[in-house]
């Protein structure tokens, strides 16, 4: 069975380590894996591979940044040639960037079967570009593998048959708890000066938090209150790099003493950063997954979520971009009053190995066939 894996932003390669790992196990799957490249700097993508110890992509596409609708044209246009060169019988996609609805609508269009993993999450907020790319993805999917039982009641609520639909746990935590013996052998504290529990680890980077000045300037705000009584680390993705300059927020942010940006970090060092910090603050997805694994407190710095799950059993809170919240529910942390939470289930290192047990029974029953 000759089977594509697809990645192209940071937070796919985590997901797809694990996977490529397992079928290295069966002789009989064939994986090749494509980078779009959707991310390119080193920080956004050379360091996970090295960390993760994934294999060079075989295929690089290359596509680099541009708007939604040119960065997604431009992945369809490349990856097409790749199908029909390749001929794979299954491509796999995870999360919900943009590479993973390009390269989906490619296939489904050619009659190649797709997998996507990390399947029915919503946020049910439309103005997310990744709530739309979950959506569609799913949509066209043939197989859905899910990390939950709300990811299960969403699909099945969009009249998604549920013989497509494979309740599996979380690739992100698999790679995580492989990894985490590793990365707590990191230097980055030492590096960076930090004693354990005595810093809150910041990331922010969604549009709706760092393109709209105003909402920008307001979490800013909450983090000038913020450092005053804890140091705040903020390892800075490139886009908000850039909206520093253009909001002119350097003079600002340069009188905070105890806020540290510093560069993008690797997959290691950043598990290690967060699994000793006191709380984290943060606007991404698998943040969120991964501090309810570590049990440290997580702040969301967003309306919603659609990763539920990590505010009914694990460790985090939704606040938004409301600064008071965001100040009261972080001071609450430093005091001593943290949410504690459990485990989901599933979560549990196992689900490479799930997924990949299906897919071998798929091509079994297809063999019979
Ligand atoms: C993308 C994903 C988002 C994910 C995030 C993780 C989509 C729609 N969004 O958002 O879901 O949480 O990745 O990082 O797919 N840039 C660089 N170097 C890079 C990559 C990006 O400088 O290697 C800069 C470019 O200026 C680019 C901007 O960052 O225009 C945004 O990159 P893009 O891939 O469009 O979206 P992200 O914000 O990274």
């Amino acid at each position: 069975m000759k089977i594509i894996n697809v990645v192209g932003a940071r937070p796919n390669f985590m997901k797809i380590a694990p996977i490529i790992d397992e079928m290295r196990q069966h002789s009989n799957l064939n994986s090749i894996l494509v980078h779009t490249g959707q991310h390119y700097n080193k920080e956004m993508s050379k360091l996970f591979f090295d960390d993760l110890k994934l294999p060079s992509p075989d295929v690089y596409l290359g596509v680099g940044s541009a708007s939604h609708a040119e960065q997604t044209a431009k992945i369809m246009v490349e990856f097409e040639q790749v199908l029909l060169k390749e001929k794979p019988d299954l491509i796999i996609v995870v999360g919900d960037v943009n590479s993973t609805i390009a390269c989906a609508l490619t296939a489904v269009k050619l009659f190649i079967p797709i997998a996507h993993i990390e399947a029915g999450l919503r946020s049910f907020d439309r103005t997310m570009p990744e709530e739309i790319n979950r959506i569609l993805t799913d949509a066209i999917s043939d197989y859905l593998f899910t990390t939950c039982h709300d990811a299960n009641d969403n699909l099945l609520k969009e009249g998604i048959s549920k013989k497509k639909i494979h309740f599996v746990g979380n690739v992100m935590i698999d790679a995580l708890l492989k990894h985490i013996d590793k990365a707590s052998q990191s230097n980055i504290l030492d590096k960076l000066d930090l004693i354990p529990k005595s810093y809150a680890a910041l990331t922010l980077h969604r549009p709706s938090n760092v393109d709209d000045k105003k909402v920008f300037v307001e979490i800013l705000t909450a983090i000038e209150e913020i450092q005053k009584k804890i140091k705040v680390i903020f390892p800075i993705h490139p886009r908000t790099k850039k909206k520093i300059a253009e909001f002119k927020l350097e003079n600002r942010i340069k009188k905070m003493k105890n806020f540290k940006i510093i560069e993008a970090m690797g997959y290691l060092d950043f598990l290690k950063l967060m699994s000793d910090s006191k709380f984290v603050l943060t606007d991404s997805g698998g943040v969120q997954e991964e501090t309810t694994i570590l049990k440290i407190p997580c702040i969301t710095l967003r309306e919603t979520t659609e990763r539920p799950i990590t505010v009914t059993e694990g460790t985090n809170i939704i606040v938004g971009s409301n600064k008071e919240k965001i100040i009261k529910e972080s001071l609450k942390i430093v005091k001593g009053i943290e949410k504690k939470g459990k485990i989901p289930k599933f979560w549990d290192g196992g689900a490479a190995e799930r997924i990949v047990k299906i897919i071998l029974s798929i091509s079994k029953s297809r063999k019979k066939k």
